[in-house]
């Protein structure tokens, strides 16, 4: 069966204490911490320590290992194995494993409750296990972040930092002015977000594991350059283009400067490069659906069986704008049912069989295309 409800983003929700996602939104996002208790009770489910000890060792899953022994603080990136870790019984170590959203369906399901904020700003759902003690160290981090408490117990200090200084020589980002203004003990279940800016440390009591519903921002200069540079990549630029003309060049005693008519033929040449908002909007939505670092698609051929529908793989990214669906960095131009259906897939991750049925022929061809990519399934 397909789930075809969307989250109704007026209603009260026990994921954000009582607040409807529209109020959550105007209160307090990239404005203002929230502590919600039980917002997720069956959060203990969500993954085990083995099971994250074991992700850690695989090449495809991004992983950190912080150790903190005799107030020193060593940082080791993954893969790991089981070995390279301390014993469960030494205190202040823990072990951080990203994208587990790309991996467990748990946590793909749980990352979905967050969807009444756009695809586009989700980056993934990070699972920390620590021994009693530990953490990694008073921070700020510049994205949003959900801060659900799965297993056992963490205290959490936060306070706004103006201008923060770091610890000098040690392999983490550790705040050296962090002064606490308010304190959280969370039991599983518990959530705590925080915007952007916001300084925090998170301690464990005992072993504990927290899961972090994190956000990504685009940096501004980062984003304009990726998104000129899918541009150049997808412009037509075999030809020079017409050639610089200067029939009425006078006889220069400045040989060496350049002439402002050729920085003028320099600019337009830039500016129509960039002007065309069709190719403006293809880049950024391949570039914001770009799959994950590490993530392969296991590609195999199938026939969509209509009667029972498609969904995406827990790995694919897609997302829409008025004239294009973008799939996992390709994009697409669409109109029509056809549009709609493509829309409809993004927003639900799914189609029903009627759904299927109500595409056009080159719409079914483009999804057996991606059920052979590995990017869809067939619903069960
Ligand atoms: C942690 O889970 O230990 C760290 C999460 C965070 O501070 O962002
Ligand atoms: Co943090």
């Amino acid at each position: 069966m397909i789930a075809q409800s969307c989250m109704d983003i007026s209603l009260a929700s026990p994921l954000l204490g009582g607040l409807s996602p529209q109020t959550f939104m105007r209160r307090h996002w990239q404005k203002k911490p929230l502590l919600v208790r039980q917002a997720v009770p069956n959060a203990i489910d969500l993954v085990s320590r083995s099971q994250l000890v074991a992700l850690a060792a695989h090449d495809e899953v991004e992983s950190r290992l912080v150790v903190q022994r005799a107030g020193r603080w060593s940082l080791r990136q993954g893969p790991m194995a089981r070995t390279a870790m301390p014993p469960f019984k030494q205190p202040q170590w823990t072990l951080l494993v990203q994208g587990l959203d790309l991996h467990l369906p748990a946590a793909r399901t749980l990352l979905d409750r967050f969807r009444f904020v756009p695809d586009a700003r989700l980056d993934d759902v990070m699972v920390s296990f620590a021994t009693d003690g530990g953490g990694v160290g008073p921070h700020v981090d510049s994205y949003d972040v959900f801060l659900l408490q799965t297993q056992g117990r963490r205290r959490w200090r936060i306070g706004k930092v103006k201008a923060p200084e770091l610890v000098p020589d040690v392999p983490l980002k550790i705040l050296a002015n962090f002064e606490p203004e308010q304190e959280f003990l969370l039991e599983p279940g518990d959530m705590l977000y925080l915007p952007p800016g916001w300084a925090h440390d998170g301690v464990a009591e005992g072993e504990c594991m927290t899961c972090s519903i994190g956000f990504r921002a685009a940096g501004r200069d980062e984003l304009g350059r990726e998104v000129v540079q899918r541009m150049l990549d997808a412009a037509d630029l075999d030809d020079r283009g017409p050639l610089y003309r200067d029939p009425t060049l006078a006889a220069t005693h400045e040989p060496g400067r350049i002439p402002v008519a050729l920085q003028g033929f320099a600019a337009q040449a830039v500016a129509r490069l960039l002007a065309d908002p069709n190719a403006l909007d293809c880049a950024l939505g391949e570039v914001l659906s770009e799959p994950k670092r590490g993530v392969w698609f296991d590609a195999e051929v199938q026939d969509i069986d209509a009667s029972i529908g498609v969904r995406l793989d827990q790995r694919t990214r897609v997302l829409y704008d008025d004239g294009h669906v973008f799939i996992n960095g390709e994009s697409f131009r669409a109109s029509g049912r056809d549009a709609r259906m493509m829309r409809r897939l993004a927003d639900r991750r799914a189609l029903t069989a009627t759904d299927v049925a109500a595409l056009s022929e080159g719409a079914r061809a483009l999804l057996d295309d991606w059920l052979a990519a590995g990017w869809l399934q067939g619903a069960d």
